[in-house]
């Protein structure tokens, strides 16, 4: 391989970029770039469906191919938390949050296998999951993207998801694992995703490492590093956190891939840092990938900058200020992993056969399973719950029983959720409660009309509340109150003045401040982003067609005080306060 060949297996840019055959050439016949990813909500074909997907990536990778001298397929990856979720038609699952509370490893295992096939089929063998960051602050926005506070509970859902990912077979993975996001990610400074991590290394190695550890031991074959600086220095360019602790410490062999950006990212034009999710380290751009790759950096998550990157690595190594040595490392680790996913003998996909590698109606059934197991009822005042099927009609208000994006989540189809227009297959939970016990006997209203609340619940026997919180991702979904909207908390204050039984549902990837909402309610039951099964999940449980079985991953602090809270303790001064619900609390019937 020539410098620039081996340079190239070390880029990944985002498929967004490859818009013309101009640009196919820059990227793959000049600069040899080794993996394409798709961003959140971003295809590689013109339209979202299995098909479009395989024909998509199989075009890529033969543009690729047609112009790689020694033959190197590339490798394809995306993001897929919860389902295969960025490709419309596929079964939506719980988020991690909601598995979390499963403690089902067996049911983890198996929801991410139906994710390995469908994205085998489509040729995307690169899923940048599980995340096995522990779930440290609800104020976060990628709070419902961790299993549990619980290391030990999130390391075996890790574990069970780095298996199911990537098969039985070390030797022939069906798709790479990623573990993400290395290191303490989830703890960033009041609550703001990507802001600076301060954490002890007692803390660090208490509380972050194990998932990590266990998705190393269980094999996963890539690592993410996670886009901010732990105690002043970005973990992309932390030697210490890279290299010392993944590679010596927790013996990693596998590949090391940055996060979105997070390379160039260390060098900040002007040296001023734009706010505080950046630390400026390098003098330049060159000197970013300096300090990235002989931090222990394998690839780059680009997205944009290829040549960038590859003319200042062809450089640097030149120069020494990379050596060989740690170019190969890493270039052997890339084309290590290609030859485990079998990529040399079969870089393509039938596309014919996507759909059926995507959708199988076993899925819907997992699902529903999922919701069922993950729904956690955290009360049930004189056993109002399992309600009757038979009897007056029910009142079923509030945003989330109708919202297929609110049950869905970020990450889901698009990156901040359901894009307008796009239709994924979903049982709603006013759906689900209509099939359950007639529609005739299910009453709607509109949910920001106390006066409609009022009229219609005068002829319910109770009042199903659904709220929640609208789909988001990332610092998008950052809560510095950890607050319910205020409409809604109108809402649940109206149905509680009719008199009527309420039942809170709330569809939410965390817990939110609503102690005295809690308290007047008669039931209350957290459904966290349950994906496309909702409606019939829910309405299992409310029925009583299965008994919730659900246990809180985390702990419920009862006020915004409070957090973040883990295990009873407030990590701000390491006192111990009473939570609303403690970790592990769950009622059954
Ligand atoms: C994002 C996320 C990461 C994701 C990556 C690719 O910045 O931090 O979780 O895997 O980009 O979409």
């Amino acid at each position: 391989m020539t410098l620039a060949e081996k340079v190239g297996q070390l880029a990944q840019v985002h498929v967004a970029k490859l818009t013309s055959d101009s640009v196919l050439d820059e990227v793959f016949a000049d600069e040899g770039v080794g993996s394409i990813l798709s961003g959140g909500g971003e295809l590689p074909g013109g339209t979202n469906t299995p098909r479009a997907w395989a024909e998509g990536i199989n075009r890529i990778q033969k543009a690729a191919l047609d112009r790689s001298r020694l033959q190197i397929p590339i490798l394809y990856g995306a993001d897929a938390p919860h389902g295969l979720s960025p490709v419309l038609g596929s079964v939506i699952f719980p988020q991690q949050i909601g598995m979390g509370a499963t403690r089902d490893p067996a049911l983890v295992r198996q929801v991410a296998a139906v994710t390995a096939r469908g994205a085998s089929a489509l040729g995307i063998r690169w899923i940048f999951g599980p995340v096995a960051d522990v779930s440290r602050d609800l104020r976060w926005g990628r709070y419902y993207e961790t299993y549990s506070e619980d290391p030990t509970l999130a390391s075996s859902l890790v574990v069970a998801t780095v298996r199911g990912l990537q098969g039985n077979s070390s030797s022939q993975l069906v798709v790479a694992a990623t573990a993400k996001h290395f290191i303490g990610y989830s703890q960033p400074r009041s609550g703001r995703d990507r802001f600076p991590v301060t954490l002890s290394s007692a803390a660090l190695t208490k509380w972050f490492v194990p998932p990590f550890q266990a998705a190393v031991d269980a094999g996963a074959a890539t690592v993410m590093t996670q886009h901010s600086a732990v105690n002043g220095t970005p973990v992309v360019a932390s030697h210490e956190l890279a290299t010392d602790l993944l590679r010596g410490t927790m013996r990693f062999g596998g590949v090391l891939i940055s996060d979105w950006g997070d390379v160039a990212d260390l060098y900040c034009p002007g040296g001023n840092p734009p706010n505080p999710k950046f630390t400026c380290l390098a003098s330049s751009p060159k000197d970013a990938v300096r300090r990235a790759l002989n931090a222990g950096l394998d690839v780059t998550m680009i997205p944009d900058d290829s040549a960038q990157f590859t003319s200042s690595l062809i450089e640097l190594v030149q120069s020494g200020a990379v050596s060989t040595e740690r170019l190969d490392e890493a270039v052997k680790r890339v084309l290590t992993l290609k030859f485990e996913l079998g990529l040399f003998e079969q870089p393509y996909v039938d596309a014919s056969r996507a759909r059926a590698g995507v959708i199988a109606a076993s899925d819907r059934r997992l699902a529903r399973k999922a919701v069922d197991r993950s729904l956690t009822l955290l009360k049930n005042r004189h056993h109002i719950l399992p309600l009757k099927k038979r009897g007056g009609p029910l009142l079923v208000v509030g945003p989330a029983a109708t919202s297929v994006s609110r049950q869905m989540g970020g990450w889901t189809i698009g990156w901040q959720g359901i894009p307008a227009g796009a239709k994924p297959p979903a049982v709603t939970i006013l759906q689900g409660i209509r099939e359950a016990v007639g529609a005739k006997k299910v009453l709607s209203a509109n949910w920001r009309s106390k006066t409609d609340i009022r009229a219609k619940a005068k002829k319910a026997r109770a009042i199903v509340v659904a709220i929640g919180e609208k789909a988001y991702a990332e610092w998008y979904g950052d809560n510095p109150r950890g607050a319910l909207a205020a409409n809604q908390v109108r809402l649940v204050k109206a149905a509680e003045a009719t008199g009527k039984p309420v039942v809170l549902l709330l569809v939410a990837g965390r817990p939110l401040m609503i102690t005295n909402l809690v308290k007047k309610s008669d039931a209350f039951l957290m459904a966290y982003l349950p994906g496309t099964e909702a409606g019939h999940g829910v309405a299992d449980v409310l029925f009583g067609r299965v008994s919730p079985r659900g246990k809180l991953p985390v702990s419920w602090p009862a006020s915004i005080k409070d957090v973040p809270m883990v295990k009873g303790i407030r990590l701000k001064d390491g006192k111990r306060a009473k939570p609303l619900f403690a970790y592990g609390t769950g009622l059954s019937y």
